[in-house]
């Protein structure tokens, strides 16, 4: 499975450790930035993830700010995209299952990287339920 991710400057260090984790997992990681700590805007990283995900560039992606908000604010302006804040398993599953999230945003400052590479790999691995109702709650909003 391919995955594109990006962060602001509050989410370098957990992006970088995602990245490790799922290149050691085998997945394709498309990594649009930012490559520092330096302070940069959450918007410039949100749009070309939630581009790939628009074009068929990669199936799912991840965006990580300082709290994650900022991150699913912005991605969920792009048509098609389905961006959920997730800090707890729970949910990163339920989002997969009910919603069929194709973005998951996480906040660093929020997690620390053990719960938020649990996060990462329920996500990844939850496939959408294709239950009928679920579809067509998706179909009121997309
Ligand atoms: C940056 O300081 C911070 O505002 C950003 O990472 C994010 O939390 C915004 O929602």
């Amino acid at each position: 499975m391919k995955v594109i991710i990006g962060s602001d400057h509050g989410g370098y260090a957990l992006k970088q450790e995602i990245i490790e984790h799922l290149k050691s997992r085998g997945f394709e990681v498309t990594d649009v930035g930012t490559h520092s700590e330096e302070s940069c805007d959450y918007p410039t990283y949100a749009k070309p993830v939630a581009e790939a995900i628009q074009k068929g560039e990669a199936e799912l992606g991840i965006l990580v700010c300082g709290t994650g908000i900022g991150m699913s604010m912005a991605a969920n302006k792009e048509k098609g995209i389905r961006a959920a804040l997730c800090h707890d398993t729970f949910s990163a599953k339920a989002t997969r299952e009910h919603n069929d999230a194709n973005i998951l945003c996480m906040g660093a400052r929020v997690v620390g990287p053990g719960l938020a590479l649990m996060i990462v790999d329920t996500f990844l691995d939850t496939p959408f339920s294709n239950d009928e109702r679920h579809i067509r709650r998706i179909s009121m909003y997309s």
